[in-house]
C-alpha cells in the first residue's frame, strides 16, 4: 500500500470510488472545479490509498482555523478491514495538527451504521449536543 497527498489528477478515481461507496453523498459541489478548489485551499490535507497504483482509499479534510472537517472516506470494498481507513485517518489528523489545528469534526449520515462503527472505534465522540442547520444562498438544490 502506498499513500500520498491527493492530487486533481485522482480526481476520476476517487469520484468512482466514491460512487461506488454506500454513505459516501455527492454534491455539485463535488464536480472536477469544486474539488480542484477545495484541494487548493486546503494542500496536503486530503490523502489517498494506492494498491499497486490503484486508488482503493481516500480522505479529505480542510479547516477554517480552528476546527478541522473531515470528509469523503472511503475504502473499496475489496480493500476493507487491513487498517487503510485508519492509516488515512491518521495522516489527516498528523497534517491538520502541523496546520495547527488540533480538534476536527466529521458528519455522516444517521443510517451509516458502519461510519458510527468506525468512528466509535477510533475514539471519536459521538454529539448529542449539536444539531446541523444548513442554508442554501440563493436556493437550488443538490448544491
Ligand atoms: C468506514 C470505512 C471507511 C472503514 O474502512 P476500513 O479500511 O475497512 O477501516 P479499518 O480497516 O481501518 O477499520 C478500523 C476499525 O473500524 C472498525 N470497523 C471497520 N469496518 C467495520 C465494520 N464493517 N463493522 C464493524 N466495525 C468496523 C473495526 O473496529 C476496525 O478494526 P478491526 O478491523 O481491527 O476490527 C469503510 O468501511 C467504508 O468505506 N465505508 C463506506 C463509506 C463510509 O461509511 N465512510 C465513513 C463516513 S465519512
Amino acid at each position: 500500500m502506498q499513500y500520498r497527498p491527493m492530487a486533481i489528477e485522482d480526481y476520476n478515481a476517487a469520484i468512482q470510488l466514491w460512487q461506488d461507496t454506500a454513505g459516501v453523498r455527492l454534491r455539485d459541489a463535488d464536480s472536477r472545479e469544486g474539488i480542484a478548489r477545495y484541494l487548493e485551499r486546503n494542500p496536503g490535507l486530503s490523502w489517498v490509498a494506492l494498491d499497486d497504483g490503484r486508488i482503493v482509499g481516500t480522505i479529505m479534510a480542510g479547516h477554517d482555523g480552528k476546527r478541522g472537517y473531515i470528509q469523503h472516506l472511503a475504502v473499496a470494498e475489496d480493500h476493507r478491514r487491513q487498517g487503510i481507513a485508519s492509516r488515512l485517518v491518521a495522516n489527516c489528523l498528523e497534517a491538520l495538527q502541523q496546520a495547527g489545528i488540533i480538534k476536527s469534526h466529521v458528519m455522516i449520515l444517521r443510517t451509516n451504521a458502519l461510519g458510527e462503527a468506525f468512528w466509535h472505534r477510533l475514539g471519536w465522540q459521538r454529539r448529542s449536543d449539536v444539531e446541523l442547520f444548513s442554508f442554501i444562498n440563493g436556493g437550488g438544490e443538490n448544491v
